[in-house]
């Protein structure tokens, strides 16, 4: 158990979280945790955030939009890609798998690649290198290059095959499970940092509110249709 007096020595949020968890951590990991948490804490009307202010403009209550932006962020194809890398990262570790092979099995498939593509950047996205930075420092320094390397493989794959660059999920994985981070925390240690945005998008939308509804385009069958009665469908 960690005294509170020991955790009240952090001069960080994360040092205080990693005191809290750790007792004594290694700085390199408090920077590590610092700066990821930083390059994560806000990025514009991406999916959970917009998740927050969609709950918090029917002035439900900022509880009820952090929940539901958690729900978002959750998802593989937002924050929860990362958890989708360390997978794979461990399937091809477990199997003594080429990681090139493995991820040409993948596309062969017609499978998303987790880590790779976004919506907004065209080019790398900058907390990608940082990242990329942080899994291969912390990688050789604690003897577990192994999934860097690996990382590494597939990230030179996927940029010549799919012209595709690594996103911030990608190098995530491997710095996480570097750190020591369980796969089943990789999302909440995310949220821990994008509260911080979430919160700020909840007070701008409290701030000029107007409730969120956007309007749907029907595109199935027009009217008149013939009843069909339910047992003859
Ligand atoms: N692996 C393989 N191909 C990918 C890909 C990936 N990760 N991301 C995009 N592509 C390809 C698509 O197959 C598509 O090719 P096509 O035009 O030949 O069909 C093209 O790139 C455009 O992809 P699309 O899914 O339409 O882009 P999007 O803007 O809708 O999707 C993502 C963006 C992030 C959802 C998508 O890149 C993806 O699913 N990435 C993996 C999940 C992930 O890492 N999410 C975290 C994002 S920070």
């Amino acid at each position: 158990m960690i005294s509170q007096s020991r955790v009240d020595q952090g001069t960080s949020l994360a040092d205080r979280f990693m005191i809290r968890w750790q007792g004594d951590p290694d700085p390199a990991h408090v920077k590590a945790i610092d700066a990821y948490w930083s390059s994560a804490a806000e990025h514009g009307m991406n999916a959970s955030t917009f998740t927050a202010r969609v709950v918090t403009s029917t002035l439900s209550d900022v509880y009820s939009a952090v929940t539901a932006a958690i729900g978002a962020l959750k998802g593989p194809l937002h924050g929860g890609a990362n958890e989708e890398v360390f997978k794979i990262l461990e399937e091809i570790d477990r199997n003594g798998a080429d990681p090139v092979e493995y991820i040409k099995g993948m596309l062969a498939q017609k499978q998303k690649v987790p880590g790779f593509g976004h919506r907004v950047y065209t080019t790398e996205d900058p907390r990608a290198t940082h990242l990329r930075r942080m899994s291969r420092d912390l990688g050789y320094s604690s003897g577990q290059a192994k999934w860097f390397d690996y990382s590494k493989k597939i990230e030179e794959f996927i940029n010549s095959e799919k012209k595709l660059n690594a996103n911030v999920d990608f190098y995530s994985a491997s710095t996480y499970h570097t750190l020591g981070i369980d796969i089943d925390l990789f999302t909440p240690i995310f949220a821990v940092s994008r509260i911080a945005g979430w919160a700020a998008h909840v007070q701008e939308q409290l701030s000029d509110n107007r409730l969120i509804r956007p309007r749907a385009e029907y595109i199935g069958p027009t009217y008149p249709q013939k009843y069909i009665p339910l047992e003859s469908r």
